[in-house]
């Protein structure tokens, strides 16, 4: 009995201190890695369209350049079929440890690309890879081995289709690895509109990359710099029509 009631105070006790802990990503500590966003691999992503992708990472890239985050660009032989990086990428980082692996599947098993990883003294890690089942997962998986935070961005990496990428995500979670979008990457890094980057460096970074956004706000600059309301749209009156209507009915 007392050995039960025990039991029950350290199993609540344990309860307890397993509370959760929000990880924000910490411009001030993470890196951007680029995994094998190659022209030859980037065919064989099945679960985007073409346009929409090739979209999404350089989006990932950008984000290392708009936050002046540490960034590491690698590719799998890429004289090969997995072919080079998008030429977008390599102007876009320049200065960036460029580690082209010959042969090595996971970008860790490659001494370069651990001491260039090692050498940015950042424990956060942002990446994205072609693909998500092997390049994204592999890396990320031992990079969560090796104590790094792992935030794998979502939009960015792709993979042959749909459920190849849920199963290789899936993985990822159970081995406390974040997968997330490019949107949340993108706003967890900048933290507040009033800091910099803030909105003066992110609406053009949306409006190039997330075009839902981008437009939402040209919408709201429009409507500020020479918008007027139209009759019926004004605040007050605007109301969907069956409301209208049967607010009219129940006045009869
Ligand atoms: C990053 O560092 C700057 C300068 O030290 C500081 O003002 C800012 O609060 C830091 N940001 C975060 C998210 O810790
Ligand atoms: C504002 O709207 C008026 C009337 O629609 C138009 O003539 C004018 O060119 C617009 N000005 C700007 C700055 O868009």
């Amino acid at each position: 009995m007392q050995f039960t009631s025990l039991f029950v105070a350290l199993a609540s006790l344990a309860a307890c201190s397993a509370a959760f802990t929000f990880e924000r990503i910490n411009k001030n500590d993470s890196m951007l890695l680029v995994v094998d966003h190659q022209l030859g691999l980037f065919q064989l992503v099945r679960d985007f369209g073409p346009e929409e992708y090739r979209n999404n990472i350089l989006a990932h890239a950008a984000l290392g350049k708009v936050f002046n985050l540490p960034t590491i660009l690698t590719t799998s032989a890429e004289t090969g079929p997995n072919g080079p990086l998008p030429k977008e990428i390599i102007e876009m980082h320049p200065d960036a440890p460029y580690i082209k692996r010959q042969g090595e599947v996971d970008a860790w098993d490659n001494a370069d690309f651990r001491a260039a990883v090692k050498a940015t003294g950042k424990k956060q890690v942002i990446m994205a890879g072609i693909t998500t089942d092997v390049c994204t997962t592999f890396l990320a998986l031992s990079l969560v081995q090796e104590g790094y935070t792992v935030f794998a961005n979502a939009d960015a990496s792709g993979t042959f289709n749909v459920q190849v990428a849920a199963n290789a995500n899936d993985r990822m979670r159970s081995a406390g690895v974040n997968v997330v979008s490019q949107f949340a990457v993108a706003t967890d890094l900048m933290r507040d509109w009033r800091d910099t980057p803030g909105s003066l460096e992110m609406l053009p970074f949306f409006d190039t990359y997330l075009t839902q956004y981008g437009f939402l706000a040209r919408g709201h600059a429009a409507a500020v710099t020479n918008g007027t309301l139209l009759p019926g749209e004004s605040d007050g009156v605007l109301a969907p029509l069956s409301l209208a209507s049967q607010r009219a009915d129940s006045d009869l």
